[in-house]
């Protein structure tokens, strides 16, 4: 495995996380949600995400890059989004273990995630690393004043 270090994310790495999120967006989630979601999802429009969530956002550094992020917000592990060439490096276990370790040090005991239910490398990866399915979960989106209803899972620690 490449070493990974973790740091908080900074106005600067807006665009390299916006290009991660995108690409990862569509891999795991086109064809799984509402084609309008699909649509809105542009690259322009992660860019301005991106930007927004920055106090949001640990990056996982390899090799001086930017190869992954997660957001965490409240109890639950918002986003886990790896580039391609850093996917099955163990990069996204370091992600998800410091998204963990910031929503139980915030407070809250129960960390939980929801995925889109046909994401199946995302659901493989989350159950491989401890996590389990507590049911289904319909994900509000509202883009633009149009909301879409995304099937996902609801998943927690196993314990
Ligand atoms: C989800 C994600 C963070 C996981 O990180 P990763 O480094 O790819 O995860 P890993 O390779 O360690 O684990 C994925 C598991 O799925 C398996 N897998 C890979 N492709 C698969 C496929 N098409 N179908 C089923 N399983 C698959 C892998 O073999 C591995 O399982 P194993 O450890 O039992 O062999 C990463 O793939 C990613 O960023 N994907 C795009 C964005 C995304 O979907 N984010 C999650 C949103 S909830």
């Amino acid at each position: 495995m490449v070493g990974a270090v973790v740091r908080a994310a900074t106005p600067g790495d807006a665009d390299t996380i916006a290009e991660i999120w995108h690409t990862g967006w569509h891999d795991g989630h086109a064809a799984h949600v509402p084609d309008g979601l699909t649509r809105a999802r542009t690259r322009e429009a992660f860019g301005v995400r991106a930007r927004a969530r920055v106090p949001q956002t640990t990056v996982a550094v390899v090799g001086g890059e930017v190869a992954g992020f997660v957001m965490v917000v409240g109890d639950e592990v918002e986003q886990l989004f790896v580039a391609p060439e850093h996917r099955g490096t163990g990069v996204a276990d370091v992600l998800l273990a410091e998204g963990e370790r910031q929503v139980t040090a915030a407070g809250h005991p129960e960390p939980w995630l929801a995925v889109v239910e046909g994401n199946v490398r995302a659901r493989r990866f989350y159950e491989r690393c401890g996590w389990r399915d507590a049911g289904p979960l319909p994900y509000e989106v509202t883009v633009d004043g149009e909301t879409f209803v995304s099937p996902c899972r609801r998943y927690v620690r196993a314990g």
